[in-house]
């Protein structure tokens, strides 16, 4: 099967790429490295021909939540034009665990956005909503490691690798759409600033990690739990402990100088 992957080139993107070409599949990359701009539309047509299913990992994280959210919104927009004119079936959109519970945070209202453009069509959509990746404190050292100094906010997370991820999302695309959001999570809730320091140590750095608490509401939603897996979410290993004695943590690309 042809399928399409936009944000193919991405922290989960590659591994959901990855996982299909293992499995056999014909996989597309829709990113601009690749000449498709999902917010634009630019190059989307030529590069949905033939694709059966679309795999939405693309993201933009910015201090302005209403950029965040036009990026979600006109992406999703376009990928439902354009799929639907190439006779794709069905959409796969990455959402997050928890994002309701969060009141008030900026990012986490621009996925509610994006969740709101997968559901409205014509494409039939999946919502997939994933913890936090093992990836997700070395993305946020990158941003605020300055030498010997770090911080990372204090928050409760239940992570699953996003190779991981990524073949769970390939065997979701194969399916027929969802109607339920599906959560899928790791096997342990960790403290998101020990696993900060854990990568650090893995990875041979030194800087020493401040934590950070999130002002008001989000802040003590992220800490209390909001963003751990409800009941009945799918939870798949490796465990953080074990994905660090691999090489994923070391391929991380922010925190190789
Ligand atoms: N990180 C986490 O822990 C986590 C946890 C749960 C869910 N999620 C969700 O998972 C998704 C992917 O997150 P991530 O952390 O893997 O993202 P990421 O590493 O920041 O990758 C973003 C991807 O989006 C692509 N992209 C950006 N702008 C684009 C555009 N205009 N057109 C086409 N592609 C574009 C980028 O490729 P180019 O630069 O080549 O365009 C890149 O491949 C997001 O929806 C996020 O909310 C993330």
């Amino acid at each position: 099967m042809r399928i399409a992957v936009a944000g193919g080139t991405g922290t989960v993107g590659k591994y959901v790429v990855l996982a299909g070409q293992q499995s056999g599949h014909d996989m597309v990359v829709l990113s601009r490295q690749h000449g498709v701009d999902i917010q634009s539309g630019k190059g989307l047509a030529p590069a949905l021909e033939g694709c059966a299913v679309i795999v939405d990992a693309a993201n933009l994280v910015s201090p302005l939540a209403s950029k965040s959210a036009k990026f979600f919104t006109e992406g999703t927009a376009h990928l439902h034009e354009a799929g639907t004119a190439a006779g794709v079936s069905h959409l796969v959109t990455l959402s997050i665990v928890g994002i309701d519970l969060v009141p008030g945070y900026g990012y986490y209202k621009a996925k509610l956005k994006h969740e709101a453009a997968a559901l409205a069509g014509p494409l039939p959509a999946t919502i997939v909503r994933a913890t936090q990746f093992h990836e997700f404190p070395a993305q946020i050292l990158s941003v605020t490691r300055r030498g010997p100094i770090a911080f990372m906010p204090r928050m409760r997370s239940q992570p699953i690798s996003a190779r991981t991820l990524g073949h769970v999302l390939v065997e979701i695309a194969l399916g027929p759409p969802n109607a339920e959001r599906i959560e899928v999570g790791g096997p342990e809730a960790l403290d998101m600033v020990d696993m900060a320091r854990l990568v650090l140590k893995r990875s041979g750095k030194r800087s020493s990690v401040i934590p950070l608490r999130v002002p008001g509401k989000p802040g003590r939603a992220m800490r209390s739990g909001a963003l751990l897996p409800g009941e009945g979410g799918r939870l798949e290993g490796p465990t953080f402990a074990e994905w660090l004695e691999g090489d994923d943590v070391l391929a991380f690309h922010p925190l190789r100088p």
